[in-house]
Parts: structure tokens; C-alpha cells; sequence
């Protein structure tokens, strides 16, 4: 496995391969990996004949007073973890060599970004797109993998890559949860052992309500009171929005006739947690 710190090594190692007429994948990540990120690389790997993981602390899609510096930074077992997935390349830059001291430049995706973790999180989607648009042209792939888990930020980026021309696959991957139903993220490790239990009311909460949706419950106001009242029995916890969207353009759903999606952001503590399911009327 080759590890890359500058753009221009990691370009080379990936065209290379491009030119040995290999398939090729990317799997842009922060680090901190878990089974969830190692999904999206161990698909990747079966999928592509060379894979390119990133790790890469964004430092654009962290809001002021938001956990830049806090995040968890695990370079040594993360570049382990990518090299027992099969990864080829994994490209770990510093911020300077990322971004230029005089960076000017913003790729924003309109109304998408308005509502859910948006509304939220100020700047954060446009940091999201930027350096994922600087991805794809630093490391041009066939197809780019990236987690359910953050579904509006899938949305997001696929809108991107369309609107901008990319001829990438975007691969939208399964969420993978803990044995009780917790969205892996690399948050979870901030979460003290009741907040870590409490957690688990989230996923809990979410299948309620796309039981409730799928046995013909269509009032998406009453759902949305019915999963507060259950994030809200199992502890203290602040939300930050439930919401059933549309699966394409993310608008508010509130009568449920056709495909949604449920979406959840709650802090516990001061852990941000984000989780959806998706839901369809009988
Ligand atoms: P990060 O939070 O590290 O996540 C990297 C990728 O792993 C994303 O596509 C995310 O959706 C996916 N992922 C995270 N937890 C997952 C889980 N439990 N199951 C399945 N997939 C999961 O998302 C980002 O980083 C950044 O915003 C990034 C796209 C790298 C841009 O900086």
C-alpha cells in the first residue's frame, strides 16, 4: 500500500494505475475509521481493481466553535486498517498542502444544503463540496464511495459531480450500525457510558417510525412528535431536527403517500449525533 502526503504523489500513483488500464475507486474519509468506513473501502476493493482511500480533516466544513481540533486523529491504526481492507493508495495530506494560504475558492450546492445538518451547521456542506470537488480532481476516479449514513451529504455530493461534469459513479453504501443499533460514526467514542446507552434510542426511535409509516401512518407532524417523545423518554438529549424528507430533493414531506425519508440530528451531551432510515407507505 503507497502512502501519499502531497497531491502530486498521489495524482501520479493513481494515473498510473489508470494508464495500467486498472478500474479504480475512491473512498474520501476524516479518519478515525471504523467498520462503517471500512465497509465503503472493503466494497470498493471488491468492486475496483485500485482503490484510493483519503484521510483528511476537513478543516472547511467544521463551523467556528465546532470540534476541528477536538476530532480524533488515529493516523498510524487508520493507515493499518486501510492496508488490511486491501486499500492501494491512501492520500493523507496536511491543511497546507490541501489548501493554499490564499485559498478564494467555494463550490456551493444550492437548496439542497438549506435545511437538515444545513440549517444546522453554517458553511458546513459548502467545506463538504469543496474539498470533495478537489478530490475527484486530485485523485480521478471511475467511482466514489461514500456512506447512507450522511444522506443528505450523498444527495449533496451527487448533485455535485452532475451539475460539474464529473464522469464519477457515486456509490452510496449501507450504514453499518452496532449491535444495538447505533449508527457507527467516529463521534461515538466522546459518549460516557449512559449517553453511549441512551444513544441507542435514536435507530430505535427511527425504526418506530417506519414501522408506523409502513402499517399506513401518513402524518408525518404526528411521527416526528412520536420519535421526540421517544428520544426524549430514554434521557436528556437536545434535537436538532426530525424530519421526513423527500429521498431526491430533500423538501419537507407532510403527508407520507410515496418514498421519505426520516432524518434525525440529536446531541447528547455534547455529542452530535445524526442517523435516517428510509420509509415507505404500505
Ligand atoms: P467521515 O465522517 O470520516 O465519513 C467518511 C465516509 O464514511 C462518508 O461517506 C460517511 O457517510 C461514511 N460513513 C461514516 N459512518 C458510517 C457508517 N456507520 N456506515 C456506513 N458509512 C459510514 O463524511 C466525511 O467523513 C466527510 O464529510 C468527507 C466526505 C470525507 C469530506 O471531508
Amino acid at each position: 500500500m503507497r502512502v501519499a502526503e502531497s497531491k502530486r504523489d498521489a495524482r501520479a500513483a493513481l494515473l498510473a494505475a489508470r494508464r495500467r488500464g486498472l478500474s479504480t475507486g475512491l473512498v474520501p474519509t476524516m479518519g478515525a475509521l471504523h467498520e462503517g468506513h471500512l465497509s465503503l473501502m472493503r466494497r470498493a476493493v471488491s468492486d475496483c481493481e485500485f482503490v484510493a482511500a483519503t484521510i483528511f480533516v476537513n478543516p472547511t466544513q467544521f463551523a467556528p466553535g465546532e470540534d476541528f481540533d477536538a476530532y480524533p486523529r488515529t493516523r498510524e491504526s487508520d493507515l493499518e486498517a486501510c492496508r488490511g481492507v486491501g486499500v492501494h493508495l491512501v492520500f493523507c495530506p496536511s491543511v497546507e498542502e490541501m489548501y493554499a494560504a490564499d485559498d478564494r475558492t467555494r463550490v456551493i450546492v444550492s437548496g439542497l444544503t438549506a435545511g437538515l445538518c444545513g440549517a444546522h451547521r453554517p458553511g458546513h456542506f459548502d467545506g463538504v463540496t469543496t474539498v470533495v470537488c478537489k478530490l475527484f480532481h486530485i485523485l480521478p476516479t471511475d467511482r466514489a464511495y461514500f456512506g447512507e449514513k450522511d444522506y443528505q451529504q450523498v444527495v449533496v455530493i451527487r448533485k455535485m459531480a452532475s451539475d460539474l461534469d464529473f464522469p464519477i459513479e457515486i456509490v452510496l453504501c449501507p450504514t453499518v450500525r452496532e449491535a444495538d443499533g447505533l449508527a457507527m460514526s467516529s463521534r461515538n467514542v466522546y459518549l460516557d457510558g449512559p449517553q453511549r446507552q441512551q444513544a441507542a434510542s435514536i435507530y430505535a426511535a427511527l425504526r418506530w417510525a417506519r414501522d408506523e409509516i409502513a402499517a399506513g401512518a401518513g402524518d408525518a407532524a404526528a411521527l416526528s412528535d412520536g420519535v421526540r417523545r421517544r428520544l426524549a423518554a430514554a434521557g436528556p438529549c437536545h434535537v436538532d431536527y426530525i424530519e421526513v424528507v423527500d429521498p431526491e430533493t430533500l423538501t419537507t414531506v407532510t403527508d407520507i403517500m410515496d418514498h421519505v425519508r426520516i432524518c434525525v440530528a440529536v446531541r447528547i451531551g455534547n455529542v452530535r449525533l445524526i442517523d435516517n432510515i428510509a420509509a415507505a407507505p404500505p
